[in-house]
């Protein structure tokens, strides 16, 4: 690997990683890349299609092999999925040379942000606070297992970026 070390942003759904990755990506100059468009593309299906259709643990499938191929290259900002979590593994392997943040955010700023979104299957129909809050308590020690954590509630994206930045120069 040689270049530009990445930046991988983590947390839950609605944590801001798309918003604020795209931005770092402009003021580093670097390249942005999100995982779940990737794997929308190349699948060339929806990710609540892929859902439905080929189930939770194929989409898992795809999101592992993509963390093997993004933890080999260099210059880019990474946004994964909220799921990246669930297999250690992922982040290991992305902390082994990549700068890692995990973003995070209370879950009534969750529902603001995911509240009218229809391609979150894990959110889809019902109780969405009550969702997030459960899903948010069964994963909450992997997400704070990642080593960087950034907690965002009252912090606009650009001094999100800020902050991602500081730790990026601090190496
Ligand atoms: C998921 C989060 C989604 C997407 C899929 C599963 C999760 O990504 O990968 O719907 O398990 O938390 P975002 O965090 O970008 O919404």
């Amino acid at each position: 690997m040689s270049g530009k070390r990445n930046i991988v942003l983590m947390g839950f759904m609605g944590s801001g990683k798309t918003s604020v990755g795209k931005k770092l990506a402009e003021r580093l100059d670097m390249t942005f890349v999100d995982m779940d468009d990737v794997i929308v593309q190349r699948r060339g299906k929806s990710i609540s299609d892929i859902f439905d259709q080929d189930g939770e643990a194929y989409f898992r499938s795809l999101e592992r092999n993509l963390v093997r191929e993004l933890s080999a290259e260099s210059g880019k900002i990474i946004a994964t999925g909220g799921g990246i979590v669930l297999n250690p593994q992922n982040v290991s392997d992305f902390e082994a040379g990549s700068l890692v943040v995990c973003l995070s955010a209370s879950p009534e700023a969750i529902l603001e942000r995911v509240k009218d979104d229809t391609n979150r299957p894990l959110l889809a129909d019902g109780d969405k606070l009550g969702k997030i809050k459960s899903i948010l308590d069964k994963r909450i020690k992997l997400y704070k297992a990642v080593s960087n954590q950034l907690p965002t509630d009252g912090l606009t994206v650009e001094e999100v970026v800020e902050k991602v930045i500081e730790l990026y120069i601090k190496g």
